[in-house]
């Protein structure tokens, strides 16, 4: 199989699975509603609309300024339990959700470790039913498979934050990147991106990451453009919402944020990685400290992470002045606070 119809292949099998995963709205939740959170799930921003998204950013804003303080200490959630059901690993977005809820007053019940009876064969559906039935008011589901938030939520009452299912979606950090673009460009009024111009590079085909991304920015006005080789970004990708480039140096001096993307090399299959060499990749694709000096002067460099450095990004730009990973970082923990706030009480 040639490299785009690898890259061809990857994308639909994600839109099929994704397409049998369908939307799940809890009963009794008027899923008309642009701003009304309370008792839903958090599945995809693909399909959520503006005001929707606005509406946890407008918390999450609020939230920013003493999200990452110790002393913060709230009772919003107080006496209620948030179960972390994480099953891939995780150390952003599984730290992130235990600081936030603990921040908001509630406990966490964390079946992260590899020890819950799924490992005995129970079915999401079943675990997450158990869960709830001890009485938790909100269950975040990590899963190797498209569509495992959307399992357990289909099988519980509470809502269900998907916290990353195989290659669909992973709507916190796509909300966590809206935030950080947001607050470097000044537009936290509102968050309204339209202007601004965001590539996404890199192993597009493999991102949860990068659907988030692509729907969320989009819907909040801002171009999103994804770049790599046919391998990692199938032509197919436009139906996502984006423009497709292959010359990284010749998008670059456009952007104002660049996102790098990690090389998912264990989501590349049994033969081997499509994308050829390390050498070759870094030759196209990787932000180097050469390409990051053609950037526009106030262009911010993203990652959501973890960072193959030396890979798709090099050390010195990774922690150079442009970059906001760690800001990003940061900022997961307000938004994934503002998720669990209004998803559990409006
Ligand atoms: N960005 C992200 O999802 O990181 P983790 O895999 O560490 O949670």
């Amino acid at each position: 199989m040639d490299e785009a119809r690898a890259g061809q292949a990857a994308y639909n099998v994600v839109e099929m699975t994704r397409a049998s995963a369908g939307r799940v709205v809890k009963v009794g939740v008027p899923p008309s509603s642009p701003v009304e959170w309370a008792g839903r799930d958090l599945l995809a921003l693909r399909g959520l609309g503006a005001g929707e998204i606005r509406h946890l950013l407008t918390r999450a804003g609020k939230y920013a300024p003493v999200a990452n303080r110790t002393e913060t200490d709230t009772d919003e959630l107080a006496g209620r339990a948030i179960a972390l059901l994480m099953f891939e690993p995780s150390t952003r977005t599984r730290v992130s959700f235990e600081m936030a809820a603990t921040r908001l007053g509630a406990r966490v019940v964390d079946l992260s470790s590899g020890a819950s009876s799924v490992t005995k064969g129970e079915s999401l559906a079943d675990t997450g039913r158990t869960i709830e039935a001890m009485g938790v008011s909100a269950m975040v589901v990590r899963t190797r498979a498209v569509g495992g938030a959307a399992a357990v939520a289909q099988a519980v009452a509470c809502p269900v934050v998907n916290g990353g299912d195989g290659r669909h979606e992973h709507p916190t950090q796509g909300l966590v990147d809206a935030l950080t673009i947001a607050q470097s460009f000044d537009r936290m009024d509102g968050f309204d991106l339209s202007g601004l111009r965001v590539a996404i590079v890199g192993d597009v085909v493999n991102s949860r990451v990068a659907r988030s991304a692509i729907a969320g920015l989009g819907i909040l006005g801002a171009q999103v453009v994804c770049v790599g080789p046919p391998s990692l970004v199938p032509e197919a990708v436009v139906s996502l919402g984006c423009r497709v480039e292959r010359d990284f140096d010749g998008v670059l001096p456009e952007m104002d944020a660049v996102m790098m993307l990690r090389v998912q090399f264990e989501r590349h299959g049994d033969k081997g990685s499509p994308m050829g060499s390390v050498r070759q990749y870094r030759s196209g694709y990787a932000l180097t400290t050469d390409r990051a000096e053609k950037m526009k002067p106030n262009a911010i460099v993203m990652h959501p992470g973890p960072m193959n450095r030396g890979i798709e990004i090099d050390a010195a730009v990774a922690n150079g002045p442009r970059s906001v990973i760690l800001r990003q970082v940061a900022n997961g923990v307000a938004v994934r606070m503002a998720a669990l706030a209004l998803l559990c009480q409006g």
